[in-house]
């Protein structure tokens, strides 16, 4: 098939070039010039593991093309996937003029009958509104709703094996369109749900919320810990060794962050209020969250004394690991505090550095660095701060933290519970984690 994808970010990017390595002829379309000409110069503007490779490849054979317009033989495609940004509106809405933008662009453009498959995360009704619009248009075009469920820094692999595809359509001819088109990743059953598009849209805003949900409830527990001794590692085993349960995303931490889960919750909250149904759940997450990232600046605070005129470094700038997207993520939301009151703050990040450099203005110029080797973060730092995973942070040499941090007996938070508390204070060093109380800490690993 010929293929348009709108929007060349993680998620049309990676769609684009998913389905040319499948074998169609595929145009990605992005408003950006900047970065079309950077993709057509063979440089991958995010970092996604396998991605670069994998653009290159289908570039190389003639079926990947990027451009800031669609151009012929483009204007004659069997489905133009909408994949731009939907960011929050200052009320904590979902801003769609871009999908709007792009449907507009699709209906003066688009030559013959063709789909609209909208991937971008969008409130329920939004379909309908965008088939409104492209009802305009000379020829037939039919929008269905496709959500993306991709996870970034794993988005290749979940494009050629996703845990399910959600097809929302009204007609049986766009049902098969779809069909045909998903049919080399061969889902079946359960894992290929065929709706109508209002319903679709909603599995996407459910689904986030109800993952941030559980982070947001073991992170409120973490509180819980640190204030009655509880453990939170043996609170998050206990319960998730319930099948029902389950044992994914019972992670306390840093509080989430991304491009997805914060917008996306607010935006489910947010819809709720618009038809008059309360979305209590989905509002106290949001909340939570917002009180996790508070609690992190505290721990920090109570142990520093007062942060003024400290240094703190921070591993871990993206807002998980494997991708360089620093979109809420908790070293974002630290450092800004940190620098309000009075510290200066020097950061980490395998992939991360620069696009964390560049989300700070003049205003926090000097007050927040960048370093390429994570140990140069600690030189005369008062503190070092673990908010990201990385595999390369799991065995550090804390010894050399000691050696390199400021003090008799520095501070390590870590904020993802991923050092043993003995290893960290057996080198000297005070360990500060989640919901793991310093008494239980000292035991855990005897
Ligand atoms: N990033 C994820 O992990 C993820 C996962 C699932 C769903 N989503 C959803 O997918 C959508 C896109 O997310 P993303 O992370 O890829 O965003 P992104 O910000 O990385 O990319 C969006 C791109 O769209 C371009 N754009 C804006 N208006 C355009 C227009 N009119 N025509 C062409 N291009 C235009 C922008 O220049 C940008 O390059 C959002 O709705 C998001 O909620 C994202």
């Amino acid at each position: 098939m010929r293929l348009v994808a709108f929007g060349a970010g993680y998620v049309g990017l990676v769609t684009g070039t998913g389905m040319a390595e499948l074998g169609h002829e595929v145009l990605c379309v992005d408003i950006d010039p900047e970065k079309i000409q950077r993709l057509n110069d063979g440089v991958v503007p995010i970092y996604e593991p396998g991605l670069t490779d994998l653009i290159r490849r289908n570039e190389r054979s003639g079926r990947l093309h990027f451009s800031v317009e669609v151009t012929p033989p483009f204007d004659e495609a069997d489905v133009y996937f909408i994949a731009v940004g939907t960011p929050p509106t200052d009320d904590g809405g979902a801003d769609v003029r871009a999908v709007m933008a792009a449907a507009d662009q699709i209906a003066r453009t688009a030559k013959r009958k063709a789909l609209v498959a909208i991937k971008s995360t969008v409130p329920v009704g939004t379909c309908d509104a965008v088939q409104e619009r492209v009802n305009r248009a000379n020829v037939a075009l039919e929008v269905v709703s496709n959500p993306e469920f991709l996870k970034e820094g794993a988005a290749v692999s979940d494009f050629f094996r996703p845990d399910r595809i959600i097809l929302g359509a009204r007609t049986e001819d766009a049902r098969q369109i779809l069909r045909r088109l998903y049919a080399p990743l061969q889902l079946s059953g359960e894992r290929l749900v065929v709706t109508d598009p209002r319903s679709s849209e909603l599995v996407k805003y459910a689904s986030n919320t109800m993952l941030a949900m559980r982070v947001s409830f073991m992170n409120e527990l973490s509180r819980l810990c640190h204030v009655t001794g509880a453990d939170i590692h043996a609170v998050r085993l206990g319960v998730g060794s319930d099948s029902r349960i389950g044992k994914r995303f019972l992670y306390a931490g840093p509080g989430y962050g991304g491009s997805c889960f914060p917008k996306d919750v607010q935006a489910l909250a947010h819809l709720g209020k618009a038809h008059g149904v309360s979305m209590r759940l989905a509002e106290a997450t949001h909340a939570a969250n917002q009180e996790q990232a508070a609690f992190v600046i505290q721990l920090v605070e109570e142990a520093l004394g007062s942060v003024s005129g400290k240094r703190v470094a921070l591993w871990g700038l993206a807002f998980k690991p494997e991708t360089d997207d620093v979109r809420e993520s908790p070293a974002l939301k630290l450092a800004r505090a940190l620098v309000e009151h009075g510290a200066t703050v020097v950061g980490h990040d395998p992939e991360a550095s620069a696009t964390f450099a560049r989300a700070f203005d003049d205003k926090m110029n000097g007050k927040v660095t960048v370093v390429d080797r994570e140990y140069d973060a600690l030189d005369g730092a008062d503190a070092l701060v673990l908010l990201t995973e990385w595999r390369s942070y799991r065995a550090p040499n804390f010894a050399e933290i000691k050696r390199r941090l400021r003090g008799v007996r520095p501070l390590v938070v870590d904020g993802r519970n991923i050092w043993a508390p003995r290893d960290v204070e057996s080198e000297g060093l005070r360990y500060q984690g989640i919901g793991v109380p310093r008494q239980a800490a000292s035991r855990k690993g005897d």
